[in-house]
């Protein structure tokens, strides 16, 4: 018998995509989709292609085996508290549930609507997590940037590859995708068209997830707005322990991620956003620089991920195969 979801948030681009992966997973029955706030009636199909919304109603969560929540922080608690009440699982893609320490969770996010759902959740980075998310039963879905900084670094960190008397420097660049589909002053394409610019530099809200992943405040990130839509090209650059070179961190992330299905170490080359956009892989490419600085010589890694697919709603639905005892690739490979 097939499973069904339920999408909270379903016409925002994170509930959208989930829909569109949905659509081609061989053990789901079509998600129902709900949208909008309490309430609200959504907005009627625009053109014969689009799928009907329904209503939010939380009663509905009776009828379904998991629910994906794809709603803006502040707001996943009581949707997540009533879809396990009922005995369902439960991935959040917002940040509601992924920082451990509450203090720093409210001086981040604001209000905590849920310390019991925060302490209960299991941070979802399913490379590194997999047998704690199939015991789970809410999954805090990592972050889009954290995806494509932890996952290059959490190998490497662990091999003691790197000098953390220098800050590692986490330079990343999104797309336009990542803020969501309600037009801000810096995204709409008057702001963004041939135009580049680095933001939330020093206080981003994925600065501490990132700190907490990686257990080391070490890690120095600066986001950029690229002019596009989808996808996250982080650059990261280590000053190695002595005597490391690319090669070493290369061979590192190739065995740690070996057998990885959607992380690909390459041999040559650098990663694009073009390699990845509409996929669920974090590709993942290694360089020296050498030692002209006084400095000493550093390492560059890239990682490039599309922040709606494994930055949201691929590494989502990863989670919820895993949670479901489904295969954690179905419906997620080309
Ligand atoms: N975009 C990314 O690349 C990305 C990556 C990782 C994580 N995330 C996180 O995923 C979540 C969704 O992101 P998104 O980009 O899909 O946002 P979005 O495009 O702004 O969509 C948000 C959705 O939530 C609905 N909504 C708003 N307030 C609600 C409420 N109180 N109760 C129920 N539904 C509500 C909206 O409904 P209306 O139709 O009424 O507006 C809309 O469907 C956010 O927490 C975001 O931080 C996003």
């Amino acid at each position: 018998m097939k499973r069904k979801v339920a999408i909270v948030g379903a016409s925002g681009y994170t509930g959208r995509e989930l829909a569109r992966l949905l659509a081609r997973h061989p053990a789901f029955d079509p998600p129902l989709l709900m949208s909008s706030r309490p309430g609200v009636e959504p907005d009627a199909p625009e053109t014969s292609f689009e799928p009907r919304l329904e209503k939010l109603d939380l009663e509905r969560f009776r009828d379904v085996d998991g629910v994906f929540l794809c709603t803006p922080h502040g707001a996943a608690a009581p949707y997540a508290r009533e879809a396990m009440r009922s005995g369902k699982v439960v991935v959040d893609l917002s940040a509601d549930f992924r920082l451990k320490d509450g203090a720093l969770h409210g001086s981040v996010y604001g209000e905590d609507h849920g310390p019991d759902l925060r302490a209960a959740a299991v941070y979802g980075l399913c490379e590194h997590a997999r047998a704690a998310i199939a015991r789970a039963r809410l999954v805090a879905n990592p972050g889009c940037y954290p995806t494509a900084v932890t996952l290059p670094l959490l190998p490497v960190l662990a091999a003691g590859l790197v000098d953390l008397a220098a800050d590692v420097i986490a330079d990343c660049k999104s797309g336009t995708s990542g803020a969501g589909k309600d037009p801000k002053k810096r995204t709409v394409f008057g702001a963004v068209h041939d135009n580049f610019l680095a933001y939330g530099v020093g206080d981003h809200r994925h600065a501490p997830e990132i700190a907490q992943t990686l257990r080391t405040d070490r890690v120095l990130f600066v986001p950029h707005l690229l002019p596009v839509f989808r996808g996250i090209l982080a650059t990261l650059w280590l000053r190695p322990s002595p005597g490391v070179r690319a090669a070493d961190v290369r061979a590192c992330l190739r065995a740690a991620y070996a057998d990885e299905p959607f992380v690909r170490v390459y041999d040559k080359g650098l990663p694009e956003l073009q390699f990845v956009q509409h996929t669920n892989f974090c590709d993942v490419g290694v360089a020296d620089v050498p030692a002209a600085a006084p400095s000493g010589a550093r390492i560059v890694v890239i990682s490039a991920i599309d922040n709606l697919v494994k930055g949201a709603s691929g590494q989502a639905l990863q989670n919820m195969n895993l949670l479901l005892g489904l295969p954690e690739t179905a419906g997620l490979l080309p």
